[in-house]
């Protein structure tokens, strides 16, 4: 009834009321209720980051290794869901396959989806954190053509993740202290970030009362695309045409600018923040350490920086606000990881679980939820007689 705005991309309009995530665009700010992400990222771990996002508050030193613990006991996939993996292509795209699993996970524990009952929203919580990291390394390793790791569950997330991706039957695998430590401070910053597309699919889709499961498994196919997640494997593609192509900065920044069909600078501009990312600065510090400290000389990241010190100076972005992304410089450390490219976005969805977990619970914790039900503004044919000739 009455008068129906047009916003499109929801530039204006608020979906809901949330307590999880503050951002100030303007001002370059994001907080996880309530504490600084430039603290939580010194502070924190990301275990620690996933209670705070889903339950509210920090956990007591109890609390944390209770939750670690229920986690860690719940890594293994079933013998029948590991099967899944075969029907697929070994050149599957890692996050097809992801959203595929987490999808079919809801098929395991079909007397357990109930949206009220308090225990069952729990284990699908633990269920979700524990074997989400699992399903992704072994589409790693299906890619590779390896055998599946059985998770180790005296390893801390982190470790257990590295192992299960870069391990294998034959040998011993060390774990490197640098590269656990700088994934963990990487899912830190990807936690959460309040209504962005893939959150609010969750929340859309959680808004019909369909279980965690089905309505994260949405989630990570909103993440996929080269516009959210996906831009942190553009970027790198980016980078690698560039070097590839023999075209400098300059002649890329220029085809950008003349907007040619399909070419943006990947990795820059946000819907939101309109002076810089803070995550993009805590990214971009951790490029620099970790590949020092790897002893890695990629020169991908010295195009990286030099593509941002163009695009900075330049009026194209200047006019527009737009800065590096959180997407900008993961890749790079990824890379210098060992992560194959089709693998960076699962790193992403990995880091955003606890984000989308929490906000399916608030949403589905506040009685004011009301199904999600946009409204459009008809611009089709007026009505019209069926034709007589037909
Ligand atoms: N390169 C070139 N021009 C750009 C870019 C870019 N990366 N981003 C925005 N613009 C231009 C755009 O063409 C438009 O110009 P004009 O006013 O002349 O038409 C203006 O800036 C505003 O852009 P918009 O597309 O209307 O802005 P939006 O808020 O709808 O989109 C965005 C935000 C992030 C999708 C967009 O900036 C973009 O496509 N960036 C590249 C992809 C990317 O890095 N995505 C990751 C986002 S952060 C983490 C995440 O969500 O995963």
């Amino acid at each position: 009834t009455g008068y129906t705005a047009l916003d499109q991309g929801f530039v204006n309009t608020a979906a809901t009321k949330s307590a999880i995530t503050y951002i100030d665009g303007d001002a370059g700010i994001l907080r996880y209720r309530g504490y600084a992400i430039e603290e939580v990222a010194q502070h924190s771990t990301f275990l620690e980051v996933a209670y705070l996002l889903i339950y509210g508050e920090l956990p007591s030193t109890d609390e944390l290794a209770a939750f670690d613990e229920r986690i860690r006991r719940h890594t293994l996939l079933h013998e029948d869901l590991k099967r899944f993996f075969d029907a697929l292509p070994h050149t599957a795209h890692p996050m097809s396959v992801l959203s595929s699993a987490v999808s079919a996970l809801s098929t395991y524990y079909e007397n357990e989806l109930s949206v009220r009952d308090h225990d069952q929203i729990e284990a699908a919580t633990v269920r979700l954190l524990a074997k989400l990291p699992v399903i992704a390394a072994y589409a790693h390793k299906k890619s590779l053509g390896q055998a599946f790791l059985y998770p180790d569950n005296s390893l801390s997330f982190v470790d257990n993740f590295l192992k299960l991706n870069f391990g294998t039957m034959a040998e011993p695998y060390e774990i490197n202290p640098i590269v656990s430590k700088a994934l963990d401070r990487l899912l830190i910053l990807h936690a959460d970030h309040e209504q962005n597309a893939s959150t609010s699919t969750v929340r859309l889709v959680g808004s019909t009362e369909a279980n965690m499961f089905s309505s994260i498994s949405a989630g990570i196919n909103a993440l996929y695309g080269p516009l959210h997640g996906g831009a942190n494997e553009a970027v790198l593609n980016m980078l690698g045409e560039i070097r590839d192509s023999g075209q400098t900065v300059k002649q890329f920044i220029e085809r950008v600018k003349n907007k040619e069909e399909g070419v943006r600078l990947m990795g820059f501009g946000h819907r939101v923040y309109k002076s810089f990312d803070p995550r993009a600065k805590l990214v971009k510090e951790s490029a620099e350490e970790v590949l020092a400290a790897l002893g890695v000389n990629d020169p991908l990241l010295e195009l990286a920086m030099e593509l941002e010190e163009a695009a900075l100076a330049d009026d194209y972005f200047v006019e527009r606000k737009l800065y590096p992304n959180v997407d900008f410089y993961t890749g790079v450390i990824y890379k210098a990881m060992g992560f194959p490219t089709r693998m960076f976005t699962v790193l992403f969805a990995i880091g955003r679980l606890p984000g989308w977990i929490a906000h399916w619970r608030e949403a589905n914790a506040d009685k004011s939820t009301r199904i999600g039900r946009p409204q459009q503004l008809y611009v089709g044919a007026p009505a019209r007689g069926w034709p007589t000739d037909r």
